[in-house]
């Protein structure tokens, strides 16, 4: 299978992004990251992917655009450069259902908690007030409703006692960098299921039970 070509969007510092790139170095990995997307001119992340000679595009929200003039212009960028699979890194704007039909089984994003729990923002915070012992992050497929498509990966992280919420968050960053890589590998195989309606092949990334992966030894705490 050749490699699919891959844009990254982005809002902010796009450390996610990085952790893609890095591991799309390897010419064997099934994905090539060509592009990468910020909503917001001022995102550090544009600076990392230009460094590693990444082509970057801003397509800015702010610039008196109504959501669907926002979306046909990222779209354009999309086509014309040829994407096939996009990974959401960060990206602090919701998509509207059309968009995010129009790329199903194709599009995934990185959420910094174990869904189905803890869906929306300040994840950390609040599994620190809901006294969870576990927390973590999730790789899934985007669907219209926010933080609810199936899950391509999970790492779970403990919450020691005392803990901070930057602590938290710091040591649930460290395990998406690994699954997020992981996760985007599996993408090519798990879309050609989904198109070709193979229940077997479309369950495998998200119904295996993830001690079975062999890579179950990064998916969790790693400290
Ligand atoms: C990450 O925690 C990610 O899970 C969430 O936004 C944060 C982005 O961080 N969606 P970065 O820009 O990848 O460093």
């Amino acid at each position: 299978m050749s490699r699919k070509r891959v844009a990254i969007l982005i809002s902010g510092r796009g450390s996610n992004m990085a952790a893609l790139i890095e591991a799309a170095k390897d010419k064997t990995y099934p994905a090539e990251i060509v592009l990468v997307i910020s909503n917001r001119p001022d995102a550090g992340g544009l600076l990392v992917a230009q460094a590693n000679r990444i082509a970057t595009e801003v397509v800015d929200h702010t610039a008196g655009k109504d959501r669907p003039t926002f979306e046909r212009a990222l779209q354009a960028v999309l086509e014309r450069n040829r994407i096939d699979i996009i990974c959401l890194a960060g990206f602090m704007r919701l998509l509207t259902a059309g968009f995010v039909s129009r790329w199903q089984n194709r599009i995934i994003n990185i959420h910094p908690a174990l869904l189905p729990a803890f869906k929306g923002l300040d994840t950390h915070r609040r599994a620190l007030e809901a006294g969870v012992k576990v927390h973590g992050a999730t790789v899934h497929f985007v669907v219209p409703e926010m933080d609810s498509g199936p899950i391509v990966a999970q790492a779970a992280v403990s919450v020691r006692p005392g803990d901070t919420e930057e602590g938290l968050a710091a040591r649930v960053l460290k395990v998406e960098h690994q699954i997020y890589p992981l996760a985007l590998k599996l993408v090519p195989r798990a879309a050609f299921g989904l198109k070709m309606g193979d229940v077997s092949l479309t369950a495998f990334p998200f119904r295996i039970p993830l001690h079975w992966f062999p890579w179950s030894k990064f998916l969790h705490d790693p400290t």
